[in-house]
């Protein structure tokens, strides 16, 4: 008789996902009961003795869960297209293969982070308060104006999947001109879109609205500072819908009071679920917590392929979105 092989899910994720690991009868799943984000004690006790690991964003994964997972973890699988929570490079050193959820999420993501930047621009939430405060006493023609989209710059910041999704979206559906970053340059995109490349500085200071896409890593912890802040026109926005931490949050905050900014839309923060002092108050800002990709079709792919990754690797086969350690630069 085989011995059932172990999978510890840190959290409950949609059906989709569970359904696969339940369907094996070769594999014995345990599920994190509460609806809530595990706690480091807790995790540390259900790894133990199990053959893969299937985790959030919200828990790093460091030497610490590799030492008390013990010698036969074999998968650390991140329900994340980030994985900046996992310790890729211990995970390689004691040959704990790591996967994520790429691509299937890209068009939510996308959709969200225009979504953000059609309500800031437009002061969508800022008009809803107003509204409900019964502060419209009726039509303006000065009241709560915006700034249109058309024919303005979009600047994005790393053209992978999802930056590439929301400069689509903002050529084609908006009639925006798109300026871009990223460590390589995409000749093809740029003759498809009509884009312009230029570096972090010349984006910032050249767009109405800079939307960050780049992963969070070493060389991009506040890729966003006061002085790149400080580039930026007065009438720009600032959109976020990558990690927190790309943004130096205490800096935007003081640029947002003192109105060197247009305002910014965040959907990630730097010390989540934490705000900086004095974001929240602002009226010049639109928050979502972290739910870019919180829509069925996404969550139910995600868990899908996070859960296929687990099978395939028990099953000796390779997944399909390997995370591999950066090479140092
Ligand atoms: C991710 O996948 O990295 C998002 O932040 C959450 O879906």
């Amino acid at each position: 008789m085989t011995v059932p092989k172990r999978v510890f899910v840190t959290r409950r994720i949609p059906e989709a996902g569970l359904a696969l690991l339940r369907a094996r009868k070769d594999v014995r799943m345990t599920l994190f009961p509460k609806d809530r984000a595990i706690s480091r004690t807790e995790l540390l006790k259900g790894v133990k003795g199990t053959d893969a690991l299937l985790c959030l964003l919200t828990e790093k994964i460091d030497k610490g869960v590799l030492d008390a997972a013990g010698p036969q973890l074999k998968l650390v699988s991140n329900f994340a297209v980030g994985f900046d929570n996992v310790d890729v490079p211990a995970c390689a050193a004691r040959g704990v293969m790591v996967t994520n959820t790429p691509g299937v999420l890209t068009d939510a993501v996308a959709e969200h982070a225009f979504a953000l930047m059609m309500a800031i621009c437009r002061r969508v939430p800022e008009s809803e308060r107003f509204l409900r405060a019964g502060k419209y006493k009726g039509w303006g023609p000065l009241m709560l104006l915006g700034m249109e989209l058309k024919g303005k710059t979009l600047g994005v910041l790393g053209l992978g999947r999802i930056g590439a999704g929301v400069a689509h979206r903002a050529a084609k559906g908006m009639g925006m001109k798109i300026m871009y970053y990223d460590v390589r340059r995409n000749e093809q995109f740029e003759k498809d879109y009509g884009a312009t490349f230029g570096s972090v500085e010349a984006v910032m200071a050249a767009s109405d609205v800079v939307s960050v896409h780049v992963p969070l890593l070493p060389t991009t912890r506040h890729l966003i500072d006061a002085r790149k802040l400080a580039l930026m026109k007065k009438s720009a926005y600032l959109i976020n819908t990558s990690r927190g931490p790309i943004v130096d949050e205490k800096a935007l905050v003081a640029v947002l009071k003192k109105k060197r900014i247009a305002g910014a839309a965040l959907d990630v923060f730097e010390n989540e679920p934490a705000l900086a002092p004095g974001l929240a108050k602002l009226e010049n800002v639109v928050l979502t917590p972290h739910t870019a990709s919180a829509t069925n079709e996404a969550r139910d792919a995600m868990a899908r392929l996070a859960a296929q990754a687990v099978l395939d690797v028990f099953d000796g086969k390779t997944p399909q979105y390997v995370v591999l350690p950066q090479k140092p630069s």
